[in-house]
């Protein structure tokens, strides 16, 4: 599939975004150790979401899909059954990892694979704890690449670990295995990263403390069942989001967007950039906050994104490179080099895809610099990652003549409506076979 894409057209009018993929995950997962039934509305329509769904269900996880409906009746902390098949998390790092912190507490083996460019990403950083709790894991080169066999133990030994980086995935992946540990699991994080995990495991009456950086988990304690609502993707509004600030004469209002303070970079950067977004009708569903974004459009200036940060933008970095294309002056990215080994080498892609439609953009080992241009319309393509398949669709938006983006079916992962939704609010953009 291509996606054309043309700027004569302003943004306006109101929209939803997908179910945040992040909670989908982890209300899926923790619903399945539950004890009864877990039904969750606004589950993610993405397909790495779904992944995570087809997995559990071939671990005995019984699954009902009813219009926009997701139950789920849980198999209690470790009632999972012998997989007879390799499990397949296609492109979906947080499936595979999320997942190998369960099949610790699992006494049986199982072996997960997934795609292409999954099987190239670095998995030691999650096998290394996992294996202190007691799991026997194998993988290619030297145990850090997919495909992984694991062989759970009925005994996971709590442990004491301090993330080296700040990512979420591997801090689930030892709070999901923690839930069976004979004892208190303890996570420190240096940088704070996503806290949904913790935020879902308290709503589901697990044993959680949090205070400052470190996270307690008592192990062997049933939680059960709960009726969830996800909150729409703020990783999905920030393209719509830089679309309304970059596109003259735009005004957008997206509901229901989750306002988490972990994921909420997006909205601080743009406002450092000159932004003009406002937070309206801030509630809670299920320990997370949720508001509707009215986003208008403004001229933005360049800035410096870097940590603390970096972990707060970590998905919006290909598309914030867009606005800062379009920003007065220079933008400088940097602690980013785990956008290296994301779906693919994000600052490699960002840069050579950008650099295609006239864009100033230079690589640093750990970031971009990007300056100010008249973007370009050009012919483009995603590398097989949803995220830049959308930023380049944002970046078409702003440029002279057509944009073409080529391989953009991987859209599908995260926000198979995106280009209807777009179209919805005057966006010229359209996907062609
Ligand atoms: C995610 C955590 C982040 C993020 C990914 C989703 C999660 O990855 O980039 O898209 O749901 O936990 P890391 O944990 O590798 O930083």
């Amino acid at each position: 599939m291509i996606l054309c894409v043309t700027a004569d057209k302003k943004l306006n009018g109101s929209c939803c975004v997908p179910g945040d993929k992040s909670i989908s995950h982890r209300a899926a997962l923790i619903g399945s150790m539950a004890d009864g039934k877990t039904v969750i509305h606004n589950f993610s329509e993405g397909a790495d979401c779904c992944r995570t769904l087809q997995c559990l269900e071939a671990l005995g996880v019984e699954i009902q899909r009813e219009n926009g409906k997701i139950c789920i009746l849980g198999r209690g902390l470790n009632g999972f059954c012998e997989p007879d098949d390799i499990l397949d998390a296609g492109n979906s790092g947080t499936t595979m990892r999320l997942l190998l912190g369960l099949l610790t507490g699992q006494d049986f083996f199982s072996v997960i694979t997934g795609d292409p460019s999954l099987r190239r990403r670095p998995m030691g950083r999650v096998i290394d704890p996992l294996v202190k709790m007691g799991a026997e894991i194998r993988a290619r080169c030297d145990n850090t690449l997919p495909p992984i066999s694991v062989r759970g133990t009925n005994s996971v030994h709590p442990i004491e670990y301090t993330l080296p980086i700040p990512s979420a995935q591997v801090k689930s992946a030892i709070l999901l295995a923690g839930m069976n540990a004979n004892g208190r699991t303890t996570v420190i994080q240096q940088i704070p990263s996503r806290d949904h995990t913790e935020r879902m495991l308290q709503y589901f009456g697990a044993a959680l403390t949090i205070k400052d950086n470190v996270i307690c988990l008592q192990g062997k304690r049933p939680i059960s069942g709960q009726l969830v609502r996800v909150p729409g993707d703020i990783s999905s509004a920030a393209f719509i989001m830089v679309a309304a600030v970059l596109v003259p004469g735009s005004q957008v209002l997206i509901r229901d967007v989750g306002i988490n303070p972990t994921r909420t970079g997006i909205i601080d950067v743009l406002k450092m950039m000159g932004a003009d977004i406002e937070v309206i009708d801030q509630r809670s569903w299920n320990g997370e906050p949720v508001a509707d974004l009215m986003i208008g459009s403004a001229q933005l200036k360049g800035v410096e994104i870097k940590n603390p940060l970096l972990p707060r933008v970590l998905d919006e970095i290909p598309v914030l490179a867009v606005a800062a294309a379009a920003a007065e002056g220079e933008t400088v990215i940097s602690d980013a080099a785990e956008l290296r080994v994301k779906e693919t080498d994000r600052l490699k892609a960002v840069a050579s895809e950008l650099r295609k439609m006239n864009v100033e953009i230079k690589e640093k080992p750990d970031g971009l610099i990007i300056g100010g241009s008249q973007l370009k319309g050009a012919r483009v393509k995603s590398w097989g990652d949803h995220r830049m398949a959308m930023a380049l669709a944002v970046a078409g938006l702003i440029a002279d003549g057509e944009t073409v983006i080529e391989d953009a079916a991987c859209i599908d992962i995260s926000f198979p409506d995106f280009p209807d939704v777009m179209r919805a609010l005057g966006a010229g953009i359209r996907a062609e076979n």
